[in-house]
């Protein structure tokens, strides 16, 4: 069945679905994003998604496109249009259409938004048996700040990972972590939770702060700072967190086990609060 897509306006089924070859998201990768998860047909963590679209637009100076209760309508309207239980829905915006020119031009912004299923969200056969991630190199621009869809180093990550019979890949910059290819990165040792802190270096995770909460509501010591991959071998756990991964449990890097080499009760537990408090307050 063809999903319905959103494209300035209109809800049309996604063959219809057209971009200007002008638009500056396909030229130059002038746009941001954002991705929302969906559990059982409702948006988890909107506000939080909203509220980082609002300044990654505002960051790059660009006219936004809808109001929030108009992105929210939309979202549950393709929600609804596409009878999505488990998913999520990817919002773009870009610059827009005008002919190429590095100067920003004075034109009307484009807004895409689609679907898509997604129903081992929640038991996902990745989160129950924990992750192998390699490092790599950090070679992004320096404004991770921003979302932008300058994605091509991640998906370079995600292929050296693949190369390396990995899932994913961490990246480093002068001898730390800063966070994996679409995710921010975490360490526990005994009580204590270790990510790295927020700046232009990474990108400020919804579910990072959703699960800082969480962590510190458990007991958890939480310290936001930088860690080398050789303190992340020797943690008893690790683990990942984004809209579409939840928090997803870190079992080795660079080939060596962490912890006892299966997935950490600390992180178990986040996941399972995460998803718990999601739910409840999804709309
Ligand atoms: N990625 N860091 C990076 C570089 C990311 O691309 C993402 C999200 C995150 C986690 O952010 P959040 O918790 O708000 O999803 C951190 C999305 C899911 C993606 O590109 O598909």
């Amino acid at each position: 069945m063809s999903r319905i897509v959103y494209v300035n306006g209109a809800y049309v089924p996604e063959e219809e679905a057209k971009v200007s070859v002008f638009d500056r998201g396909f030229l130059m990768a002038d746009a941001v994003y954002e991705v929302t998860s969906v559990l059982d047909g409702k948006l988890i963590d909107f506000e939080g998604h909203t509220a980082r679209l609002r300044r990654s637009l505002s960051e790059l100076e660009m006219p936004s496109p809808a109001t929030d209760e108009e992105l929210l309508a939309i979202h549950r309207e393709l929600v609804a249009r596409n009878g999505i239980h488990d998913g999520l829905v990817y919002l773009q915006v870009s610059r827009g259409a005008a002919d190429r020119d590095f100067a920003y031009p004075d034109v009307p912004p484009t807004l895409v938004l689609f679907t898509q299923e997604k129903p081992q969200l929640v038991d996902s056969p990745l989160a129950a048996r924990g992750m192998s991630v390699i490092s790599i190199p950090d070679q992004r621009w320096k404004r991770r700040d921003i979302k932008t869809t300058q994605l091509l180093y991640p998906s370079m990550g995600k292929m050296m990972a693949k190369a390396a019979g990995a899932d994913d890949a961490w990246m480093v910059e002068e001898g730390v972590v800063t966070e994996g290819t679409s995710n921010n990165a975490y360490i526990v040792t005994g009580n204590t939770l270790v990510t790295r802190q927020l700046g232009p270096e990474i990108l400020s995770g919804i579910t990072r702060t959703a699960v800082l909460r969480l962590a510190q509501e458990a007991q958890l010591r939480v310290e936001e700072r930088p860690f080398t991959i050789e303190e992340a071998q020797s943690a008893d756990e690790a683990f990942i967190t984004s809209a579409t991964t939840f928090v997803t449990p870190v079992v080795k890097i660079d080939g060596q086990g962490i912890g006892a080499g299966r997935p950490g009760p600390i992180t178990q537990r986040l996941r399972e609060l995460y998803i718990e408090e999601g739910r409840k307050a999804a709309i």
